[in-house]
């Protein structure tokens, strides 16, 4: 087998030889099988509440594993080694889950759900909905640990999952387009920062009108199902 390069968008490039394949394909493989446990974990959970209840939390699942490219580029970046045991010890979002959720109380009742499973322990929460970044970004970020199972025995591995409202997301997509939008004239930049910035205003405040909505909406049915029920 010959050596195989990688290179990252900067150009940087790593080049794997042959020994230190099989090193990679399984440090791959490991993240990619967490990506599945973790989010059969919320299928599980999605399925349960189709069949408990007529309301839903999940919207969406949405999963990615790093690319080689991003593995290297993040190493170098932060002055590591270029190993899959830097990687590991270092590196938290190797593995991406996101959940999109119709409303802001969903994104905690998953995160209640999720964490009270005996197989997953939280490293780190970071609460942007309590606090939002500067730019007005969103998001409840866990990095927990989860075991998967291989031939060679239990490792424990890392996964980064995200957790927001589907305005949270509408309005990450479109910011993360603007971040790695290449040549923009800086003041542009800035305006469309300022515009986004605003926008982010109006998704927060979005997300609590339509909270407030259904919870009002909620608050009804429970008086009518109970009325409903005193009339049979
Ligand atoms: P990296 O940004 O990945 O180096 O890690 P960090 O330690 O800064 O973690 P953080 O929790 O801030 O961000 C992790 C991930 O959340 C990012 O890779 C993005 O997917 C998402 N994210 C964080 N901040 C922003 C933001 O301002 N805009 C958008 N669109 N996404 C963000
Ligand atoms: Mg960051």
């Amino acid at each position: 087998m010959e050596s195989i390069s990688v290179t990252a968008d900067s150009g940087e490039s790593i080049t794997i030889s042959p020994e230190n394949m099989g090193d990679m394909v399984a440090f791959m493989s490991r993240y990619a099988c967490a990506i599945m446990e973790v989010e059969t974990k919320f299928n599980v959970l999605n399925a349960q509440f189709n069949a408990s209840k007529s309301y839903n939390p999940i919207d969406t699942i949405k999963t990615r594993l790093k690319t080689p490219e991003s593995i290297v580029e993040k190493l170098r970046r932060r002055g590591l080694p270029l190993t899959t045991q830097a990687a590991e010890d270092n590196l938290t979002d190797v593995a991406g889950v996101r959940v999109i959720c119709p409303f802001v109380e969903d994104i905690y009742l998953l995160a209640d759900y999720l964490l009270m499973q005996d197989d997953v322990e939280l490293l780190e929460k970071k609460d942007y909905i309590a606090k939002p970044k500067g730019n007005g970004y969103r998001s409840l970020h866990l990095i927990v640990q989860t075991p998967v199972f291989t031939p060679q025995g239990k490792t424990l591995v890392k996964v980064e999952i995200q957790l927001r409202t589907i305005a949270m997301e509408f309005w990450a997509n479109l910011e993360h387009r603007l971040r790695y939008k290449k040549g923009l004239d800086p003041e542009l930049l800035e305006d469309l920062g300022g515009e986004l910035r605003e926008c982010a205003d109006i998704c927060e405040s979005l997300d609590q009108r339509m909270g407030g909505i259904r919870r009002k909406i909620e608050a009804t049915t429970t008086l009518l199902d109970a009325a409903d029920k005193e009339w049979q």
